[in-house]
């Protein structure tokens, strides 16, 4: 063993006094009494499973005065995540192989956590697509404009779903449709015009186009941030195929409360009603939604406060949002099962990698909570470059420790290893 750690540790869905043995990164044994030459006992601390982020956009290359792979990753870590997925709207945009290879290598230097990338369908590159799926992790599709977004044609779904089919890669999808976003469009002045610019109705159409095309097709098919009651009760009895996310800002914050009419919050989809708030939160309770992504979207305090309409859209949330989570467990909102189903198991099966649990033959990738460790989120404390959280002052519980592949990536709040640590966990 290369190191044991003994703990209160969540195993298949209950806590229990134990040790875990490493062995080349991985879990591989778990037992009540296990100690090799380097043991650390965590005595009542809790030992959960790191979590996997799905929905990143980490701005590198081309926008890194926004973000880069390095302060990204940094701040995923400090969120106790131990791996990201990174999305195609960058500069140049992930669309061919070349783009694809280059951001691989670049983050291999920076990066902090494990990390793995999505690959854009645009009209321009279907017959680049099976060459990108040996190297993605996954393939994105836009159906409605948003930053830098490559728009889909949905006319062409079927079709690219016969495509997508064959190369065993998950397509996750930007849900709102655009004839829908461009009938409702208008100058916007404040939170409420964005709202009504971009209706959940565009949501429902996008959804329904997606479940319509899919039939019969058995790749993973996810569908990000779904943001209102409609079309989460589209998505209700969908197939085993299809999954959905949520985001922490939409099942959070809605627009009535918490914010007045600041463009921090502007964000597609766009964060909505109180009632949308919570039919999503629920969803989250009772398990009908497979994530919680966080579709980190930073862009920095100058962008944000440009006048409304030409404040660029999103938030920041990789680093909070395990934390923002962990706090409502520890409050009773949220049980410990739906927080490690939703935030590390579902994600890292959904993507295929082996993390997200603890279990031997997975990922050492865990980290340590001590519940009674409660704090507020200070944008100063956080490290993304972007400067600004929509979650200032909000009650968190982060971690003490995070371990990745059986190393100690943070200790007692202090990272402990460079740039670079991080690996890519695709072909
Ligand atoms: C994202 C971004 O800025 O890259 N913006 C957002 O409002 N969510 C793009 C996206 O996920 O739609
Ligand atoms: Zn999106
Ligand atoms: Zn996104």
């Amino acid at each position: 063993m290369d190191l044991t750690v003994e703990g209160k540790t969540y195993i298949n869905g209950s806590f229990e006094n134990c040790c875990l043995g490493i062995k080349n990164g991985k879990i591989a044994i778990v037992k009540k009494i296990l100690k090799c030459d380097d043991h650390i006992d965590f005595g009542s601390k809790l030992v959960l499973p790191a979590g996997v982020d799905l929905h990143v956009h980490f701005r590198d290359p081309g926008m890194t005065h926004k973000e880069d792979f390095s302060t990204g990753s940094k701040a995923a870590a400090f969120g106790g995540l131990s791996c990201v997925f990174d999305m195609p709207n960058t500069v140049p945009q992930t669309t061919s192989v070349r783009s694809l290879s280059d951001k691989i290598i670049s983050a291999g230097k920076k990066s902090f956590v494990d990390f793995g990338f999505y690959a854009g369908v645009a009209h321009d590159n279907l017959d680049e697509l099976e060459k990108l799926a040996k190297k993605c992790n996954g393939f994105k599709i836009y159906l409605g404009d948003t930053t830098l977004a490559l728009l889909f044609d949905k006319l062409n779904l079927k079709e690219v779903f016969k495509k997508i089919s064959a190369m065993g890669k998950p397509v996750l999808f930007h849900a709102e449709d655009e004839e829908c976003l461009i009938k409702n469009r208008s100058k916007e002045k404040n939170l409420g015009d964005h709202l009504h610019s971009r209706p959940s109705l565009c949501e429902e159409i996008s959804i329904k186009d997606i479940l319509e095309s899919s039939k019969g097709v058995n790749t993973r098919v996810h569908i990000c941030h779904v943001s209102s009651c409609e079309g989460m009760e589209l998505l209700r009895n969908r197939p085993a195929n299809i999954s959905c996310g949520i985001t922490p800002h939409h099942s959070l914050l809605s627009i009535e409360k918490d914010m007045g009419s600041s463009s921090f919050y502007k964000v597609n989809p766009p964060i909505r009603t109180s009632f949308d708030k919570e039919t999503l939160f629920n969803s989250l309770k009772n398990g009908f939604v497979d994530v919680i992504e966080s579709d980190h979207a930073p862009h920095t305090r100058d962008e944000k406060a440009n006048v409304f309409n030409d404040a660029p859209s999103g938030v920041p949330g990789v680093e909070t949002m395990y934390p923002l989570f962990l706090y409502l467990v520890k409050k009773d909102v949220l049980s410990f099962q739906r927080l490690i189903s939703l935030l590390c198991t579902r994600p890292a099966d959904i993507i295929g990698v082996p993390k997200g649990k603890i279990e031997v033959g997975r990922d050492a990738d865990f980290i340590v909570v001590d519940l009674k460790d409660e704090s507020r989120i200070k944008s100063d404390d956080l490290h993304s470059k972007c400067g600004w959280t929509p979650f200032e002052d909000w009650p968190a519980v982060f971690p003490s420790h995070v371990f990745v592949r059986g190393e100690k990536l943070i200790e007692d709040k202090e990272i402990q290893v460079s740039q670079g640590f991080g690996r890519f966990v695709g072909a």
